[in-house]
C-alpha cells in the first residue's frame, strides 16, 4: 500500500481514539455536550431514536430538558396527548401540554410520535361514567381523532391511533369502543386519522413482540386491515421488559418479520428495562439490562422495516415502573442524576457499529 494510505489510515485511527476518549470524559460531566451523542449517531443514519417525555418535567427541570435536546431526535408524550389529557370535557380540547412538547420539538428538529388515539384507559370521566349509544360514541371518537390530528397536523406526522385493542388470550379487548361500537371501531378510527391528515403514518400499538397468542391476535388484526385497504403504515412493539425473563430476540426478529410480509413498517415504542426481583449483584443487574437493550437496538438496527427505537422515558428519575409496579426500579438508561448507565454506553457502541445507512 502506499505511504500516503498508511499515513491517511494512521490518522483516522488516531481521531477516532481521540473522539472516544473526549466523549468518554465529557459525558461524565454533564457541563460539557459530547461530541458523539446517542442523537448524532442515530441522525447519521437517518434512524429515529427516541424517548417518550414527561412533559411536567421538561417544563421544570432544566437538566432533563438539556439531555433530552441533546441525545434524541424523536419524541413521544409520555401522557400529554391521550384521551383524558386532549378532550377532558365534551366538545373541550386541551392542547397546552402537547404543544409545549412540539415546540420544543421543532426548536430542536426532532420528530414527534403522536401516542395515542383510542386507548382503553387514559379515558376522561365523562367517557367512562357516561352512557352512550353507538351513534353517539361514534360521533365522539370521530370527533375526537379528527380535532387532535388536524390540531397537530404538520407538526405531528406519525400517530399510534389504537392502543392495546388485543387481549392476552389474542382475541379483541372488550374495551368501551369494542363493547358499544363493535370490532369496526379499529377501522374507522384508522380512516378518520387518514382523513385527518392524509400524510400521516399511522400505527397500532401493542405489547405483543415476540410469538405467542397476542401477537398472533395483532398480527391477524393487522392483516384483516392491510386486506380491506384500511390505511395503517405500521406496528408498534411496545418492549416493557425485565431482565428477570428477557424476551427471545429470534421470536421478535420472526414477528416483526411476519409483520414485514404485509407491508407493514415496525417500531420499538416504549421499551424499558426493570430490574426488580432479580437476585443478582446490582453491577451484574445492570450489566444484564445493558444486553438487553443491546439486544434489542441491534435487532431493530440489522432488519430494515424497523424505522424507529423509542424508551419509555430516559432517566430512572421520572421512571413509570414504580407506580405500575409497586416497586422501585431503574428501568432506564440514565440514572435518577442523569449519570449514564451500562446500558447507555452499549447503546452508544450498537449505533457506531451499525452498518445502517
Ligand atoms: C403510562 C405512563 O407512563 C404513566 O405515566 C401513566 O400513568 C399510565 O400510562 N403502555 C402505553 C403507555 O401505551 O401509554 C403507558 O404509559 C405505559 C404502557
Amino acid at each position: 500500500m502506499p505511504t500516503k494510505y498508511n499515513l491517511q489510515l494512521v490518522l483516522i485511527v488516531l481521531c477516532l481514539v481521540c473522539i472516544t476518549a473526549c466523549n468518554v470524559v465529557q459525558t461524565q460531566s454533564s457541563k460539557i455536550t459530547p461530541i458523539v451523542t446517542l442523537r448524532s449517531l442515530a441522525q447519521a443514519r437517518h434512524f429515529m431514536f427516541g424517548t417518550a417525555v414527561n412533559v411536567d418535567a421538561l417544563q421544570h427541570d432544566k437538566q432533563y430538558a438539556t439531555v433530552l435536546g441533546r441525545e434524541f431526535n424523536t419524541v413521544t408524550p409520555e401522557n400529554a396527548m391521550k384521551f383524558d389529557a386532549t378532550n377532558p370535557q365534551p366538545g373541550v380540547f386541551t392542547f397546552a401540554q402537547g404543544d409545549a412538547l412540539v415546540a420544543f420539538a421543532r426548536a430542536h428538529n426532532m420528530q414527534v410520535r403522536g401516542h395515542n388515539l383510542i386507548w382503553h384507559r387514559a379515558l376522561p370521566d365523562w367517557i367512562t361514567h357516561g352512557t352512550f349509544s353507538r351513534t353517539q360514541l361514534l360521533a365522539i371518537m370521530k370527533e375526537h381523532i379528527t380535532t387532535v390530528v388536524a390540531h397537530y397536523r404538520g407538526q405531528v406526522n406519525i400517530w399510534d391511533v389504537v392502543n392495546e385493542a388485543i387481549d392476552t388470550n389474542g382475541t379483541l379487548r372488550k374495551s368501551l369502543w369494542e363493547k358499544i361500537i363493535g370490532p369496526e371501531y379499529l377501522d374507522l378510527a384508522f380512516r378518520w386519522a387518514h382523513e385527518a391528515n392524509p400524510q400521516a403514518h399511522l400505527f397500532y400499538n401493542d405489547y405483543a413482540e415476540g410469538l405467542g397468542v397476542k401477537s398472533d391476535g395483532v398480527y391477524q388484526l393487522v392483516k384483516g386491515m392491510v386486506q380491506r385497504g384500511v390505511p395503517i403504515y405500521g406496528v408498534g412493539l411496545q418492549m416493557h421488559s425485565t431482565i428477570v425473563s428477557p424476551p427471545s430476540m429470534a421470536d421478535i426478529t420472526a414477528n416483526v418479520q411476519r409483520l414485514a410480509a404485509l407491508g407493514l413498517k415496525v417500531a420499538i415504542t416504549e421499551m424499558d428495562v426493570q430490574m426488580q426481583k432479580d437476585p443478582r449483584p446490582p453491577a451484574q443487574r445492570l450489566q444484564a439490562q445493558a444486553q438487553l437493550y443491546h439486544d434489542v437496538l441491534a435487532l431493530c438496527l440489522s432488519l430494515s422495516p424497523c424505522e424507529a427505537f423509542v424508551m419509555w422515558g430516559f432517566t430512572d428519575r421520572y421512571t413509570w415502573i414504580p407506580s405500575a409496579t409497586g416497586n422501585a426500579d431503574e428501568p432506564l438508561i440514565f440514572d435518577e442524576d442523569y449519570h449514564p448507565k451500562p446500558a447507555y454506553q452499549v447503546l452508544l457502541q450498537v449505533l457506531m457499529t451499525s452498518k445502517r445507512t
